[in-house]
């Protein structure tokens, strides 16, 4: 039992596999009903707001691609498996599985030239994600989507596709993120988390930029939940500064700071223990592992019918004809037999949390 794989570690798999028999079948099966049905994290907020600065401070590293205009215009699908204290830092793309990137200015490199890769250099937006694994100690076991920005994308005229990415994926919990030096009413993650979550269960509100605020003003009736109240606390963020990225400060540091700044502020004192992004990602981790264990029935309901639907076609392929489409069908088969055990040992032996 204490080697039972972590449930979000099983779901990462599953994910992975998912993608790549969506590529085989060209989607429409019952493994991309599949992929909706896992839960996930998909992060949202305008341009701006501090999406990209959360993700990596909740990394712990630098790694995404920046710059103005639309910089994520491939849905980036993050796994991040925490390992042993004092174990080596690496990432790892689906799409070169035999190579390990130990340098975060290459996989930021790389996430670049995979994105130009699908959509060319015509800036276009693309649904097909592009999936990058992080192994460190100084993560927790946690999937996010970073989207590409809501308001570039409705700017683009192809508004359809993040609003019904969220509602086809009813289980997908929304790291809205909003930044506190503006008006929270006109925050695009708020409109957005307003239209697919009206009752607030799945949304987790982030507010970046406090230190950015007017001197005399404060977010607490944003992070008290008068402003706009939702199920779950919102989550204070300070993030680096431009002036921070150009002088390089290291996420750890930055990391650092942040707990200072909630520790030593005379309006956040009394909320230090329940913001930060150290915070938020243990808070995410924890959400997520209980979404998914909520879940384990219809999740494996569905890895049945995939099952079936698969064994189905296997015999209809025979044997001799597309020897690689046979292979890789019957690769993901095995894989979600072994996904069916693993779960079910996870509802019958797995104790409440207690996977690691
Ligand atoms: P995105 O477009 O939503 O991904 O936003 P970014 O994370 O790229 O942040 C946009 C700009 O805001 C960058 O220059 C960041 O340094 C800055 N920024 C983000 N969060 C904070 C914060 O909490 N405090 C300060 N001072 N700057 C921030
Ligand atoms: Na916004
Ligand atoms: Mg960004």
């Amino acid at each position: 039992m204490a080697t039972m794989e972590s449930l979000i570690g099983l779901v990462n798999r599953i994910q992975k596999a998912c993608t790549v028999l969506g590529d085989y079948g060209g989607g429409d099966n019952s493994f991309s009903s599949l992929w909706e049905a896992l839960p996930s994290v998909a992060v949202v907020g305008g341009q701006s707001s501090g999406k990209s600065s959360v993700l990596e401070s909740i990394v712990g590293r630098d790694f995404l691609p920046r710059g103005s205009g639309i910089v994520t215009r491939r849905p980036l699908v993050l796994q991040l498996h925490k390992t042993e204290d004092g174990s080596q830092e690496y990432a790892e793309f689906l799409h070169l599985p035999k190579r390990r990137f130990s340098d975060f200015a290459v996989v930021r490199k790389e996430i670049q030239d995979e994105t130009d890769r699908i959509t060319g250099k015509s800036k276009q937006i693309s649904p097909v994600p592009i999936h990058l694994s992080i192994y460190s100690p100084n993560v927790v076991n946690l999937t996010l989507i970073d989207l590409p920005g809501l308001t570039k994308v409705a700017v683009e005229g192809q508004p359809e596709s993040i609003v019904q990415d969220i509602e086809t994926m009813p289980n997908c919990i929304i790291l809205a993120i909003s930044p506190a030096n503006q008006d929270i009413a006109t925050s695009d993650a708020i409109k957005l988390a307003r239209e697919v979550d009206p009752s607030g269960e799945r949304t987790f509100g982030v507010l970046t930029k406090l230190d950015l605020m007017d001197k005399g003003t404060n977010a607490l009736d944003v992070l008290e939940g008068r402003s706009y109240r939702l199920q779950h606390p919102w989550v204070g963020i300070v993030n680096r500064s431009q002036a921070d990225i150009n002088k390089n400060v290291d996420m750890i540091v930055a990391r650092r700071k942040e707990r200072e700044y909630f520790a030593t502020s005379p309006d956040y004192g009394h909320l230090s223990n329940k913001m930060g992004s150290e915070y938020l990602a243990k808070l995410l981790s924890k959400h997520l592992e209980s979404a998914i264990r909520a879940r384990i029935p219809s999740i494996t309901s569905l890895i049945n019918k995939t099952i079936d639907e698969l064994e189905s076609e296997m015999e209809h392929l025979g044997r001799p004809i597309a020897v690689d489409a046979g292979a890789q069908l019957y690769t993901i088969l095995e894989l979600c037999r072994a996904f069916d055990k693993v779960f079910k040992e996870h509802l019958d032996g797995g104790r409440p949390g207690g996977d690691r």
